[in-house]
């Protein structure tokens, strides 16, 4: 039984170091996000998802020769997943992608080998797929190895051989959510991994946290508002009624966060850059509309506490405009942030220490 701690409970653990890290640093004031070392700027675009988790992976972005190993160490794990669908049970048939995905990756076992990061990256991307296949009354298609990550991911996910310029556009959006400081998920996975747990059980935990529509479960939702407002001259007036109704704006808002999450910025330039090489939805102008008038409500509404745009706000167009279903945005976005909780598995692993925090008892008192 807990000792009673007379400490006021920190519910959301605003603030609290729980590690070290050499992954990724959230500048909350000044809305700045490395990435071992690297400015997510810089980084996304340029960078493909083979690179970014070689970067986590193993601390340096690769040569050629590197880049090339970790292809098709990615590729062979996508094999390996799409070799194994049947042994997953009816996992891939649940109504919810995220549902879907935790219990497909579930069904590995690290006995298997299963838990090494690439095998772990490739099976996510083709559970992702396979479930947006079948929900779409298709079948799941095979890996092609001779592809990079992002490429044969949508691939995929589409049944097309993909564009260029979308591929571009979805390894940009991989890497920008590869990883990002203590965020809900990476702790959970964590604070799996400090029990001496596996990676399997850490990934499919993060998973599930992930899930949530406070996390990584917005992208969906902000897509509905785009369509619920439709024009850009009803956003102000809608975005009024969803918080005198008492609805947060999906999209908007972060803990760390104090200015726009640069993130946004970064996928809204990664759209844009679509859109001059003529891959558009036209959604663009609304979703700035809609952020605009997002702001000017929520500084109304809350003076003291600065309310911009986060990551999932821009995921959302761009992902619609990669040309991905909406019920297929949570899944996609594990299919980058494994990366970092792979990572994060390995640093856990070096520090080999028990996170278990202390709670405070409020409950009756015994007897006497
Ligand atoms: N819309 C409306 N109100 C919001 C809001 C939003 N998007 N985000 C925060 N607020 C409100 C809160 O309700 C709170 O109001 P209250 O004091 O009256 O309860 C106030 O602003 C301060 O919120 P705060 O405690 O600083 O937020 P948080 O750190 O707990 O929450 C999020 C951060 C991300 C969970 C929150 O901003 C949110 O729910 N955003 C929408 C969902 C989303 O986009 N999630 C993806 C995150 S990357």
């Amino acid at each position: 039984m807990d000792t009673t701690n007379t400490t006021a409970a920190n519910s959301g653990l605003e603030g609290v170091v729980v590690a070290d890290t050499r992954l990724s640093e959230v500048d909350g004031e000044r809305g700045r996000l490395v990435v071992a070392g690297h400015d997510i700027e810089r980084l996304a675009g340029a960078a493909s998802f083979e690179d970014v988790a070689t970067l986590l992976w193993s601390g340096a972005l690769p040569g050629a020769e590197g880049r090339e190993a970790q292809r098709r160490a990615l590729a062979e794990g996508r094999v390996r997943a799409f070799e194994r669908l049947g042994a997953s049970g009816d996992a891939l048939g649940l109504v919810d992608g995220m549902d879907a995905l935790r219990a497909a990756t579930g069904h590995l076992s690290a006995h298997d080998g299963d838990d090494a990061p690439a095998r772990l990256a490739g099976a996510v991307a083709v559970y992702a797929a396979a479930w947006a296949r079948m929900r779409g009354g298709g079948q799941p298609i095979a890996p092609d190895p001779g592809l990079g990550h992002a490429a044969d991911y949508l691939r995929m996910l589409t049944g097309q051989a993909p564009e260029a310029a979308r591929v571009a556009g979805l390894a940009a959006y991989l890497v920008t959510v590869a990883d990002h400081g203590m965020n809900a998920s990476t702790f959970t996975a964590r604070v799996v991994t400090s029990t001496g747990s596996d990676a399997v059980s850490a990934i499919v935990a993060a998973i599930g946290a992930l899930k949530g529509p406070l996390h990584g479960g917005a992208p969906g939702p902000v897509l509905d508002m785009l369509d619920a407002v439709g024009e850009p001259d009803r956003a102000a007036a809608w975005i009024d009624a969803e918080l005198a109704a008492g609805r947060r704006i999906m999209g908007m808002g972060h803990r760390i966060y104090r200015v726009r999450d640069p993130r946004a910025a970064v996928l809204e330039r990664t759209i844009a850059g679509l859109e001059a090489a003529g891959v558009s939805t036209g959604r663009l102008a609304l979703a700035r509309a809609i952020e605009r008038a997002a702001e000017g409500a929520l500084r109304l509404k809350y003076p003291g506490r600065p309310l911009a745009a986060n990551v999932e706000f821009y995921t959302a167009v761009l992902l619609d405009t990669v040309g991905i279903d909406r019920a297929a945005f949570a899944p996609t976005f594990a299919v980058g942030r494994v990366a970092g909780w792979c990572a994060h598995v390995l640093e856990q692993r070096a520090v080999g220490r028990l996170i278990r925090p202390a709670s405070r008892y409020v409950g009756p008192a015994p007897a006497a």
